[in-house]
């Protein structure tokens, strides 16, 4: 026996030879009816004093894993495997149930299970299909860059800087003034949720959304300890935040631009009361503006672009434009906001990939990502077209919606409260993924976010015939 309990462990002598002897067990190197050496030769060989070694076999006599003969010996008991095996199992469903983060929604995790079956027809997948993404010249790009050991080195905790600066300019065309000290690189708008969720509130803080919301679909601030408040409109979040504002500090988290799920857009007015009002309760904005560049029509200013006080914390990504592959996203805040939370990334993942921050910001510079841009929002407007006469066609008797102005998605709405989990089941014995309403508001069993970026158009018609057949069913 080569191994002897570490002195230096943070485990005690006794535990470290119960799960010592308890690994020989489960790994099958002793098998049932095993003999033990004795107690005063084990005690030898593992350097330890006989009294740990009779502790330690007590222990395991009691919990059925080893027996005693009659004469004496000690040997592997007939349900010992049985029993470690549980016991292992047991043990890891309570360190899962006790972590702090939550599960995902079920519905989202059989989503993500079912998108890997290539032949499903993805009705609500937020994101580009694959002849959207600008694969050829993203290729041509990955050739041409010239990198330096720099670039591809731990970058500093802001991000590369770079693309800090290309961003600024990026930005400026937004509307948003602002310097690469008070921008933080992300791995995707995901992480600038994650990181403001965890560097930024206490926890039991207020936050509030518009409903419905993506924010609803995951859950970083959910699993940080907060409270989640959905409003429905602007006047009732206004009456909220005013009523609901107490000793907890509370944030407020919208997307202006191209709301996901609904595709709203909030007016110039309505960004300027809310603005004007977090501002008086000091109440923090987080401006979600991953969608604004796919927008059919003009928008108006970005939240951030309105703020003299420095109370809106704003979310930006390629994921929706360029690639979500690359897993580039950034935040805009005051400087003191960027310290911290670039801090706590240090300590989460030492930085972005960079490399994908180096082709981001290559595109950003030259013209390729306004090029693509032009060419993209018309693809998905012909894509949106074409979604929009099926429904036109085979829906009006069942179903309300509105014409998209931009972004991805249908907010459609079903006259009877069908969505529920067996509907979504049901579509998925079609072969059809969809994303019910439920996720954005988990009280909602009338929509469903209907994506005409990811099909095929002829898997978009398909999956809507299907889909109407299943209501049909439902309605009668
Ligand atoms: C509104 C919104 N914010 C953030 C994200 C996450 O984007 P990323 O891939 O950049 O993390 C999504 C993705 O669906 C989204 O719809």
């Amino acid at each position: 026996m080569q191994w002897k309990p570490n002195r230096a462990s943070h485990l005690t002598l006794h535990e470290q030879i119960y799960d010592w002897i308890s690994t020989r067990i489960q790994q099958g190197e002793w098998t049932i009816g095993t003999i033990l050496p004795s107690q005063r030769k084990l005690a030898e060989t593992l350097d330890v004093n006989r009294s740990t070694i009779i502790q330690v076999l007590d222990e395991l006599k009691a919990n059925g894993i080893l027996e005693t003969r009659i004469g004496g010996s000690t040997y592997v008991s007939n349900s010992s495997w049985n029993l470690l095996l549980q016991k292992e199992q047991a043990n890891w469903h309570h360190h899962i149930h006790a972590s702090i983060h939550e599960a995902n929604i079920h519905t989202i995790q059989l989503i993500n299970e079912y998108e890997q079956n290539q032949t499903i027809i993805r009705l609500g997948t937020g994101e580009l299909s694959p002849d959207l993404l600008p694969t050829t010249l993203l290729e041509q790009s990955f050739r041409n860059l010239t990198i330096q050991a720099r670039d591809i080195s731990y970058s500093e905790p802001k991000g590369s800087k770079k693309l800090r600066i290309a961003l600024t300019e990026y930005l400026r065309k937004r509307g948003i003034n602002t310097s690469p000290e008070s921008i933080l690189i992300t791995s995707g708008a995901i992480q600038a949720l994650q990181l403001i969720s965890v560097g930024l509130l206490e926890q039991q803080s207020n936050i509030f959304l518009e409903s419905p919301s993506y924010l609803q679909s995951i859950q970083p601030f959910q699993s940080a300890g907060m409270r989640v408040f959905p409003v429905k409109r602007v006047r009732q979040l206004i009456e909220k935040l005013q009523t609901l504002k107490g000793k907890k500090q509370s944030l407020f988290y919208c997307v202006p631009t191209l709301n996901n799920p609904s595709g709203n857009i909030l007016s110039l007015d309505e960004r300027k009361k809310l603005l004007e009002l977090c501002t008086s309760l000091q109440i923090p904005i987080i401006e979600d503006d991953v969608y604004h560049e796919l927008a059919f029509v003009d928008t108006p200013p970005a939240m951030k672009s309105l703020d003299q006080a420095g109370q809106v914390i704003y979310i930006g990504s390629v994921s929706k434009t360029l690639s979500p592959g690359l897993r580039i996203g950034w935040l805009v805040a005051p400087e003191p906001v960027i310290h911290r939370l670039a801090d706590v990334k240090m300590q989460m993942d030492y930085g972005s990939s960079g490399f994908s921050q180096q082709i981001v910001a290559h595109w950003l510079t030259t013209d390729l990502y306004e090029k693509h841009l032009e060419k993209l929002r018309e693809q998905l407007k012909t894509r949106a077209n074409f979604v929009i006469e099926i429904l036109l066609q085979y829906f009006k008797e069942v179903a309300t919606w509105e014409t998209p102005i931009g972004g991805f998605y249908i907010w459609l709405r079903f006259n009877e409260p069908i969505v529920n989990k067996a509907f979504f089941q049901q579509l998925i014995k079609q072969n059809v993924l969809i994303n019910p309403g439920y996720l954005y508001d988990p009280k909602d069993f009338h929509h469903i976010r209907l994506s005409y970026a990811y099909a095929t158009l002829e898997e978009l018609k398909e999956g809507l015939q299907l889909v109407l057949q299943v209501v049909k069913q439902k309605n009668q």
